[in-house]
């Protein structure tokens, strides 16, 4: 009987990991992804919600963007156009961040703060009166009903991109800070204690999971990307019921990692991993400059190069990376991350099928740098970020090292290029069955302007040595 249970829950784990692999494969296949800020801190260009919770801004200063909130050249099309330009096969769109307005039409009201938690929290300001309001408390806190934009911007975002041959994904945050009934408004001060106030918690809960029951019902997303919720625990979200909201009509979903235990893979932020994320399926999310939205001040955009290095290390480690930009209030994209994406799309379409469907490279210890592998392992792609000498004549090949592997090499070139690769295997002992070493000698013409690839054809799936050198 005991047997029978063990090979039950056997039996039901296995078929849960597999249905898992199964609905996660477009994501795994995918590798780059374009994450879009979008929200009424484009008019002033300023930080997305914190700028407020932090005190750098005063809150009805900051509410008061809804008023610039146009969205006049607001364009779909070429949102969606650039973004498959860029080779990214997945767009995530902020559906609404921390500071509670919704771009799309929701029906739930956002009550107005109470006049005793504005003199709470703002002492020496007057409370908002009905002309000045933050916002009008009889409509929902949406960019339909208090912004001049006056519509529903996530609707023509998830039909282009599907059009476009995108996966949709919708970035909401759970946290909402202008939400009266939710805990927490500035960095040092909570509006009330859940402990003290269970049922104020539970109208929060409520308006929260019928926001997700809406998003799921209009746009079905293919990815739900979760945001804040480092605020409170599994259990206080309910996660368990959003994870059934969704999933109950959305069986294919997938959730990112930030609704606790319910996420579907890691979302390091910024800063790449060093070791393999927790979960087998991960993604770096990454702003173009230092801020996710539109912020002219930060001129510090990162270079093509280091995005396409930032990315090939993502491959290498089997990962994705979600690149983000953040358009000006009025629709358009900032130039320089038109450029970037472009940039990045002259290459991903050049080096497509070392990319897409690709999985994980050579563990370290075989090549100095990055690599990917094709599904069956019989491709080995090598990432070389050597920029193309100018008219250096000394320099007429780079010379690449691997080591310890096991396979014949039986066709090396450069890809996108027709230029073969020719190879030197050095230190094989005849008698031995420990791998000699292999140069590779690249013909400094065909290299990349940003980051070149080199493709070894294998005559069996990858075999590795990983001895300790020697005889043995
Ligand atoms: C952080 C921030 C948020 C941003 C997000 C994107 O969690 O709270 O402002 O939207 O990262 O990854």
């Amino acid at each position: 009987m005991k047997k029978c249970f063990f090979l039950f829950l056997f039996y039901s784990f296995s078929v849960q990991a597999q249905t898992d692999s199964t609905r996660l494969q477009w994501f795994n296949d995918a590798k780059l992804g374009i994450f879009i800020h979008w929200g009424m801190y484009a008019v002033n260009g300023t930080s997305e919600s914190w700028s407020f919770h932090n005190g750098t801004v005063p809150y009805a200063v900051y509410m008061n963007q809804m008023k610039g909130f146009s969205a006049a050249k607001f364009n779909p099309k070429q949102w969606a156009e650039l973004i498959v330009e860029s080779g990214a096969k997945y767009a995530v769109v902020t559906t609404q961040h921390h500071d509670g307005l919704a771009l799309w039409d929701t029906k739930q009201l956002t009550p107005y703060p109470s006049k005793t938690d504005w003199n709470t929290f703002f002492p020496n300001q007057v409370y908002p009166t009905k002309k000045n309001a933050l916002w009008n408390p009889e409509k929902p806190l949406s960019t339909i009903y208090q912004t001049p934009a006056a519509k529903d911007l996530i609707t023509p975002l998830s039909k282009a991109f599907r059009e476009a041959g995108l996966k949709f994904g919708t970035y909401y945050s759970l946290l909402d800070w202008s939400h009266p009934d939710y805990p927490k408004f500035l960095k040092e001060t909570d509006r009330y204690k859940i402990a003290d106030d269970p049922a104020r918690w539970k109208r929060f809960l409520n308006f929260m999971h019928h926001q997700i029951s809406e998003i799921n019902t209009q746009f079905s997303p293919d990815l739900y990307w979760f945001d804040g919720d480092w605020e409170h625990s599994e259990a206080e979200w309910n996660a368990a019921k959003i994870d059934s909201i969704i999933h109950t009509s959305n069986p294919k979903a997938i959730l990112n990692g930030r609704l606790h235990s319910y996420g579907d893979y890691s979302t390091p932020e910024q800063n790449m991993p060093i070791v393999h994320p927790e979960k087998k399926s991960w993604e770096l999310c990454l702003t173009s400059n230092e801020s996710w939205g539109y912020q002219p001040s930060d001129t510090n955009y990162k270079t093509t190069n280091e995005v396409l290095q930032i990315f090939t290390e993502c491959l290498n480690m089997g990962g994705n990376l979600l690149l983000d930009i953040g358009p000006k209030a009025d629709g358009t994209i900032p130039e320089e991350q038109i450029k970037l994406l472009k940039e990045v799309g002259r290459w991903t379409q050049k080096h497509a099928e070392a990319i897409y469907g690709t999985t994980a490279g050579l563990p370290s210890g075989h090549y100095h740098g990055n690599s990917t592998l094709s599904q069956d392992r019989k491709t080995l792609y090598l990432f070389v970020n050597q920029i193309r000498s100018n008219g250096n004549s000394q320099n007429t090949t780079i010379d690449l090292m691997l080591k310890g592997l096991k396979n014949q090499i039986t066709a090396a070139e450069v890809l996108g290029s027709n230029a073969k690769v020719p190879l030197k295997i050095v230190g094989k002992i005849s008698w031995s069955w420990v791998p000699g070493t292999v140069f590779l000698k690249v013909p400094a013409e065909s290299l990349d302007s940003e980051i070149t690839v080199i493709k070894l054809t294998l005559n069996s799936p990858l075999d590795l040595y990983e001895g300790r050198g020697g005889f043995h």
